[in-house]
């Protein structure tokens, strides 16, 4: 399968070298406004192919992009230390007004895949451009702050993070939902779990991990101004699962026709994801203050939603 990336600032490069890495697809086009960038991209990689997988990496224009599967989009803005996601919002949109026009003028047929922040609300804005069906339309939204949220209770049970089973929902930002309820280690609770194994889930502990979970960019980006490697990973993921039709569950974003009593807007649940794009959602079962925030989570999205002009 043919993929494409728009845009190749850290987040797009770092999604080619994992796919490349995970040799997910047969070649692999890179298009940025700045072509010279592009292309030291494309060398610079295709050079570690050798090591990785039988990969093609190219760079071009638009129309290079013909015939791709999926195309990733990763062109716009990226926070600067003290901004939030949604600070970018206007900055974005105008961006993808011409970029996703592009896209969809050499490949009607691609699924889209949106990386741009903030994420939800570019997942929707690249649906309207677009005019493709919601389920071709996908955001990573929240697939990172769910490894983040696996990586650290996988950390404190001493289970590896692949084995533990819990979602973050809601908003790639700052009102995301730790789903707190449902999280288990392979089937166990994690609170039985926990206090099984002496490492148990006590106030503090659940605070620090949605601190840390949370506030996992901002920390990022403190120390060396943006976050890519574990993005790069995850959409590289999201590809795969495409690519292999896996039918895989992938807390993911797409424009949902109702969510916690908000109609029409775009937020991340657990999604199945197969080559035809988003097939089934799988909302979790909630407890009620977890209802009440993916609720207030998704009426800030919808609120921020229609303050942008599509
Ligand atoms: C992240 O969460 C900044 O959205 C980016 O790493």
């Amino acid at each position: 399968m043919k993929v494409g990336i728009v845009g190749t600032g850290m987040v797009g490069s770092a999604t080619a070298y994992a796919l490349g890495l995970r040799g997910v697809a047969s070649e692999i086009v890179l298009v940025d406004l700045d072509p010279a960038l592009a292309e030291a991209h494309a060398l610079d990689i295709a050079h570690a192919m050798p090591f990785a997988s039988a990969t093609s990496i190219v760079h071009g224009d638009y129309d290079r992009l013909r015939d791709a599967g999926v195309v990733v989009i990763a062109a716009g803005v990226a926070q600067r230390p003290g901004e939030t996601r949604t600070d970018l919002l206007g900055r974005n949109a105008a961006v993808f007004r011409t970029v996703v026009g592009e896209i969809i003028r050499f490949c009607p047929n691609a699924i889209l895949l949106v990386a741009s922040n903030p994420v939800d609300i570019m997942t929707q804005i690249a649906a309207i451009y677009s005019g493709l069906p919601t389920q071709r339309v996908i955001g990573s939204g929240t697939i990172l702050d769910t490894a983040r949220f696996r990586s650290l209770l996988g950390a404190h049970l001493r289970v590896s993070p692949r084995s533990i089973h819990a979602y973050v929902l809601g908003e790639h930002g700052d009102s995301q939902v730790l789903a707190w309820s449902g999280a288990r280690a392979g089937t166990v609770p994690i609170a039985l779990f926990g206090a099984r194994v002496g490492a148990p889930i006590t106030d503090a502990v659940r605070a620090d991990i949605d601190s840390k979970t949370r506030n996992a960019a901002y920390t990022i980006i403190k120390g060396k101004g943006s976050t890519y490697y574990g993005i790069g990973a995850g959409l590289a993921r999201i590809v795969g699962a495409i690519r292999q039709d896996e039918q895989a569950v992938l807390s993911v974003s797409s424009v949902t026709a109702v969510v916690a009593g908000v109609q029409d807007v775009a937020l991340s649940i657990p999604r199945v994801v197969g080559r035809e794009g988003i097939t089934t959602e799988l909302l979790p079962d909630l407890d009620a203050q977890e209802r009440t925030a993916l609720q207030r989570s998704a009426s800030l999205l919808r609120g921020l939603f229609e303050s942008v002009t599509v």
